[in-house]
């Protein structure tokens, strides 16, 4: 299976970018399965359910979120009814949403998508890897489901490495999010699942991680706090990963990173 993942999409900038070229993308790629972060894609905070609808017709299989899932509160009363929208499945019990989603593709196969978050420097949550092993409890790699994709939401990257290493040939792909910032560190761990700590953002990086420089610069400057953090809307760079999976043992057989746009330079895998 081929899976293409984007980091947090962060504003207009950010969306305008995926909602144009992921089509070409998926097809140039020969994407099977797309995932994509959205916690920030509504002006930075949040994910509108109308955003997420445009988002979903441009291509986008599942949409994953962290800690700025409910900025925007219309996504509460949403995400019941959208099942491709997941929030992190460590929010306490009773949460509206799920953590985790099943899909099956259009050709029949499955792959089990979940998103986590992590908890240090972070709000404080139940344990990621205890309830990721539960989740992993009731789906079997290679045999219930042919791919699983966890996204991991955290701020450290030895959380990160910890909780990859733990779930190492237990899934396909743990990809960290929520610093929107691409590290270099894409691998397949020893067991067969790829990994990176984090995928980047789809924002405008002539920016602080998505906002405008002037005012977050000022709030560091200053020590006081300032105007509204807004996105930056130049051109954004679409960050990611694309892994190649066998569809038998679900495990990654490459993992090559993506950035297409913007002010990073620019990595664009093999088509296939
Ligand atoms: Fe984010
Ligand atoms: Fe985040």
């Amino acid at each position: 299976m081929r899976i293409l993942f984007l980091g947090d999409i962060v504003g207009r900038s950010g969306r305008d970018a995926v909602e144009a070229q992921l089509p070409e993308l998926r097809r140039r790629l020969s994407v099977d399965l797309a995932v994509v972060n959205a916690e920030n894609a509504s002006h930075g905070f949040g994910l509108a359910p109308a955003m997420a609808d445009s988002l979903f017709a441009a291509g986008c299989d599942v949409l994953t979120l962290g800690n700025h899932a409910w900025d925007r509160k219309e996504l509460i009363g949403h995400i019941g009814g959208a099942p491709r929208i997941v929030r992190p499945l460590n929010f306490p019990p009773g949460t509206p949403g799920a953590g985790s989603v099943l899909l099956t593709l259009a050709d029949g196969r499955r792959a089990l998508i979940a998103n986590v978050m992590g908890r240090l420097f972070m709000d404080a949550l139940d344990d990621p890897f205890r309830l990721t092993t539960e989740l992993l409890s009731r789906h079997r790699l290679g045999t219930t489901v042919s791919a699983i994709v966890i996204d991991f939401h955290a701020e450290a990257t030895s959380e990160k490495a910890a909780f990859a290493h733990h779930l190492d040939g237990k899934v396909s792909l743990v990809v960290g999010t929520h610093t929107h910032t691409p590290t270099a560190d894409h691998r397949i761990l020893p067991g067969g699942t790829a990994f990176q700590a984090d995928a980047g953002m789809c924002g405008d990086y002539d920016s602080v991680i998505g906002m405008g420089k002037e005012a977050a610069v000022a709030r560091f400057v200053r020590k006081m706090p300032g105007e509204r953090l807004q996105p930056a809307d130049g051109e954004a760079t679409i960050c990611g990963l694309l892994v190649d999976t066998d569809d038998r043992t679900g495990l990654a057989r490459s993992v090559a990173p993506l950035r297409v746009g913007g002010a990073l330079s620019q990595a664009m895998p093999e088509p296939g």
